[in-house]
C-alpha cells in the first residue's frame, strides 16, 4: 500500500492510472467503521486501482465538532486500510489542501444546499463540495463512492458532478448498521450507553414511519407526526428535524410516493445524529 501526502506526488501518480485499469477512491476524514470500510472494500473489489483519501476537513468541521485524528486514529485507519488490500492513501496536510493563498470556494446554492442540513449549519455543504471538488481533480478517478446514510451529501455531490461535467461515476452504498439498526457513524464511539440506546430509538422511529407507510397512510404530516411522536418519548433526544422528501432535490413531499426520502436528524445528548430510509421506485425499501 502507498501512502502518498504531497499534492505533487498525488498528481503524478494520476496521470499514470490511465495504463492501470479503473481506479475507485472513497474519501474519507479517517477514523474508518464498517460503514466506511464497506465502500472501501467495494472499490477493491470492482476497480483495479482503490485510492482512500483520509483529510479531516476543516471547512466542513463546525467548530465545536471534534475531529481530532490523532496517530493512533491514523495506525488503526492504515491497518484497516491494508488488511482490505487499499492501493494507494493520500493523506493530505491541511496546510496543503488550504494554503494561506487559498480563496476559490465551490458553493452550493439553491434549495437543495440551504434545506435540513444546510440550514442548520450553511457553511458545511461548501466545506464538503470545495474539498470533493479538490480531491476529484487531484485523484481523477473512475468511480468515487458515498454512503446512503449521509443522503443529503450525496444529492449534493451528484449536483456537482453533473454542473461541473466532472468524468466520473457516483456510487452510492446502502448504510451499514449494528445489529439492532443504528447506522454505523465515527461518532457513535462518543455516545454513553444511555445515549446508545436512545440512538436506537431515531432508528426505530423512522421503521415506525415504514409500518404507516405498508398499511397505506400516504400523508407525510401524519407519518412525520408519528416519527415525531416514537422519538418524543425518550428525553435524551432533541429532534432536529424529521423530513419526507425527494432523494436529488430534499424537496419536501406532502404525501409518499415511491422514490421518497424518510430523513431524521437529531442530538442524543451530546452527539447529533443523522439517519434515513427510501422507499425506492420498485416500492422495496432500502434500510
Ligand atoms: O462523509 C464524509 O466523511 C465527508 O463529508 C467527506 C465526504 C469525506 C468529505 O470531507
Amino acid at each position: 500500500m502507498r501512502i502518498i501526502q504531497q499534492v505533487e506526488e498525488i498528481t503524478e501518480t494520476a496521470r499514470g492510472w490511465l495504463s492501470g485499469g479503473t481506479v475507485g477512491f472513497v474519501p474519507t476524514m479517517g477514523r474508518l467503521h464498517e460503514g466506511s470500510l464497506s465502500l472501501i472494500r467495494a472499490a477493491c473489489q470492482e476497480c483495479e486501482i482503490s485510492v482512500v483519501s483520509i483529510f479531516a476537513n476543516p471547512k466542513q468541521l463546525g467548530s465545536n465538532q471534534d475531529w481530532s485524528l490523532t496517530p493512533l486514529f491514523l495506525e488503526e485507519d492504515l491497518e484497516q486500510l491494508r488488511a482490505a488490500g487499499v492501493d494507494v492513501v493520500f493523506i493530505p496536510r491541511e496546510e496543503d489542501i488550504y494554503p494561506p493563498y487559498f480563496s476559490t470556494y465551490v458553493i452550493p446554492s439553491g434549495p437543495l444546499a440551504e434545506r435540513f442540513e444546510g440550514a442548520i449549519s450553511p457553511e458545511h455543504f461548501r466545506g464538503v463540495a470545495t474539498s470533493i471538488t479538490k480531491l476529484l481533480l487531484l485523484i481523477r478517478p473512475d468511480l468515487v463512492y458515498f454512503g446512503q446514510k449521509d443522503a443529503q451529501q450525496v444529492a449534493i455531490i451528484r449536483q456537482l458532478i453533473r454542473d461541473f461535467h466532472i468524468d466520473v461515476s457516483l456510487r452510492v452504498l446502502a448504510t451499514v448498521r449494528d445489529s439492532e439498526g443504528r447506522p454505523l457513524s465515527g461518532r457513535n464511539s462518543r455516545l454513553s450507553p444511555a445515549e446508545q440506546r436512545a440512538a436506537l430509538l431515531v432508528y426505530q422511529s423512522l421503521l415506525a414511519g415504514k409500518v404507516l407507510i405498508e398499511q397505506h397512510e400516504y400523508r407525510s404530516a401524519v407519518i412525520e407526526q408519528a416519527i415525531t411522536d416514537v422519538v418524543a418519548t425518550e428525553p435524551l433526544i432533541s429532534l432536529e428535524y424529521v423530513a419526507i422528501c425527494d432523494p436529488e432535490t430534499f424537496q419536501e413531499l406532502p404525501e409518499v410516493r415511491p422514490g421518497a426520502l424518510l430523513a431524521i436528524a437529531a442530538q442524543v445528548g451530546t452527539i447529533r445524529l443523522i439517519d434515513n430510509i427510501l422507499l425506492r421506485d420498485d416500492g422495496t425499501w432500502q434500510i
